[in-house]
């Protein structure tokens, strides 16, 4: 949550932060701010406002805002409401800092340090520059190491020191922050996004280390003083992909690439038509010998654990727990070094899922991530990482990160499978060719997506809307259900359609909208019924079904849609693609911010 930019070098640092602030706004748009430090010995000047970064772009024009170098950040409010006060930077004494993370031991610190009554803000941000400004006497090292060890939280800090105009300084523990060298100078960033449109080469800051970026580059030190070791990165997507690519939104967007990003997540790991895992390190005796597995996630990638779970155990006959990260360490977890511990992130920073795996980890049990951002905390802290290959994904709804979590499961579980001795070449082959096919599948109702756009207007001024299926159908429509609320703030609920007489049917009355999901053959008679119950207590039903059923009863919807074939196991992958484009319509079509929904952030690094 929260993005914070660094730039120094030659250029208008302005410029160059606001811009990248817009690529970073999707972490937290409450209120955004820059300070520029100015070597013509006038200190450090802070700009900053409640609002999104086109306020502070209004504000800017308006200020002196000159200088090369600068830090800037976009808030996601955790301590102190949303005004200007509580917007960063934070300026205390001569030192300015922007931060990233929540410092729980804030109140301790301002009794500690006797700063009640001094501090302008509400924030824990600017305790940490106040206890930085304590301990700097002229050696930003010293001052920046003795504060970091009072902190107890996650923190990614950005620090400017007034007398050291020219230069940044940044130090992390779990929040992230990537670094990279610029044709003029030095570029710091919470991620890649606003590092691309410099370079290709980047590298992640290791927790506790200091680095200090000028314009003859970038120098890194770990807390005792000693110089540290920069371990580069590339990035290895299409940078073209980073902008909205001439549609309105990056939701869009991201919905319309899954089929090119399914193939590069899977394809690379595609063998002589079997899956291969040998790249990410993944032995056959590992996925034969463990026990159990524990899915640890939170969000639609938790939803993608539901999925994997019906997979694995319909094909693997072993048991599979998904847990959401959040709860996990509250229900006395039981793992073991027998348990396959699979922690699933798009942004590898979620905290809640990054302290599970940490604990599962000490408990002993083998992991493997699958993660979208390389290099993130969630993958460095894994045994092994399988990275979706989505590319960079801005909108706050998740969609093609969700997808390829949903191929890489796929994979997983052939190869489990095939290291199990439970397949034979024929098995192999069909599942495999199946797999081959969900792009083209997709592409087909991607190209449906006017008809589907109709089927959205339906429920365009609904209160509520109620999603019903079982087993894989209801796994798929949890997501859709979470996708529709986040976007278009509609109230919805997914529900178990079997479970809906058991209390939640009351609510549906005359024209409650109900999607209904029917794509598991062996679930259909009951599904079907389950409908019927809806349909005559008034609801008006929107049908998903496969295209090649037929139903042999009276009309039971109002609105169809029907679905390309694929095997009942592979079903959720052209399911998901229309419930996530009829959230996206209703959004569309209700005039909101579709990218950037209200309360929300894309990368949740706080517990
Ligand atoms: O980065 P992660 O995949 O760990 O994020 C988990 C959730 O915060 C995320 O999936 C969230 O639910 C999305 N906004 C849903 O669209």
């Amino acid at each position: 949550m929260c993005g914070i930019i660094g730039y120094t070098g030659t250029k208008k640092a302005s410029e160059i932060m606001l811009d990248a602030l817009e690529l970073l706004e999707y972490r937290g748009y409450d209120s955004a701010g820059i300070a520029l430090s100015d070597e013509a010995g006038r200190g450090t000047r802070i700009t900053k406002c409640a609002g999104r970064v086109k306020d502070l772009r209004a504000l800017c024009e308006k200020e002196d805002v000159s200088g090369c170098c600068g830090i800037g950040h976009t808030r996601w409010a955790t301590h102190g409401g949303v005004c200007d006060e509580n917007a960063h930077p934070h300026r205390f004494g001569k030192v300015t800092v922007i931060h990233n993370g929540i410092i729980e031991n804030y109140r301790q610190l301002i009794e500690k340090y006797e700063l009640d009554g001094k501090l302008l803000s509400q924030t824990d941000s600017e305790v940490v520059a106040a206890v930085l400004s304590r301990f700097y006497e002229g050696d930003p090292y010293s001052a920046i190491r003795k504060t970091v060890l009072k902190l107890k939280g996650t923190f990614a800090l950005a620090i400017m020191f007034d007398d050291i105009p020219g230069k940044i300084f940044a130090v992390r523990n779990v929040s992230p922050i990537v670094a990279a060298n610029t044709e003029d100078g030095a570029i710091l960033s919470s991620d890649v996004a606003a590092i691309v449109p410099f370079t290709t080469q980047y590298f992640v800051v290791p927790e506790f280390h200091v680095v200090c970026l000028s314009r003859d580059g970038i120098e890194m030190y770990d807390l005792s003083g000693d110089k540290a070791y920069i371990e580069w990165l590339t990035v290895d997507w299409d940078v073209s992909r980073s902008d909205k690519g001439g549609y309105p939104y990056y939701m869009e967007k991201e919905i319309m690439e899954q089929p090119q990003v399914i193939k590069d997540t899977i394809l690379p790991r595609i063998k002589d038509g079997k899956p291969d895992l040998s790249a990410e390190g993944i032995e056959d005796s590992m996925l034969a010998e463990c026990q159990r597995i524990c899915v640890i996630a939170c969000g639609t990638a938790m939803h993608a654990g539901l999925v994997g779970k019906s997979l694995i155990q319909a094909m693997i006959g072993i048991h599979v727990d998904v847990v959401m990260a959040s709860e996990f360490m509250y229900n006395d977890p039981v793992v073991d070094d027998k348990t396959l511990v699979i922690a699933i992130s798009q942004s590898g920073e979620t905290i809640d899922t990054l302290e599970a795996l940490k604990f599962a980890r000490k408990c002993g049990s083998p992991s493997i991530s699958i993660v979208n951002v390389k290099g993130a905390s969630i993958a460095r802290a894994s045994e092994h990482v399988i990275y979706t290959n989505a590319g960079p994904e801005i909108a706050v709804a998740s969609t093609k990160a969700y997808t390829t979590q949903l191929a890489v499961l796929y994979l997983l579980t052939a190869r489990m499978a095939i290291a199990r001795g439970l397949w034979d070449e024929a098995q192999t082959q069909s599942y495999m060719s199946e797999l081959l096919r969900v792009p083209e599948v997709m592409e087909e109702v991607l190209s449906a997506k006017e008809e589907i756009h109709h089927i959205a207007d339906t429920i365009l001024n609904a209160k509520d809307v109620f999603m019903i299926g079982r087993g894989l159908d209801y796994s798929i429509l949890l997501e859709g259900s979470l996708k529709l609320k986040e976007v278009s703030y509609i109230h919805s609920e997914a529900y178990a359609s079997g479970e809906l007489k058991h209390g939640t049917i009351a609510l549906i009355t005359e024209e409650t909208p109900v999607i209904a999901v029917v794509t598991q053959d062996k679930l259909k008679s009951k599904e079907l019924s389950n409908i019927k119950e809806v349909q005559s207590r008034g609801a008006k039903v929107i049908l998903l079904i496969k295209g090649d059923e037929v139903l042999e009863q009276e009309k039971i919807w109002s609105r169809i849609f029907r679905l390309p074939v694929m095997a009942d196991e592979f079903m959720v992958m052209p399911a998901s693609v229309v419930l996530q484009l009829i959230a996206y319509y209703v959004s569309l079509d209700k005039g909101l911010d579709v990218d950037k929904p209200r309360n929300l952030a894309k990368v949740v690094t706080v517990e």
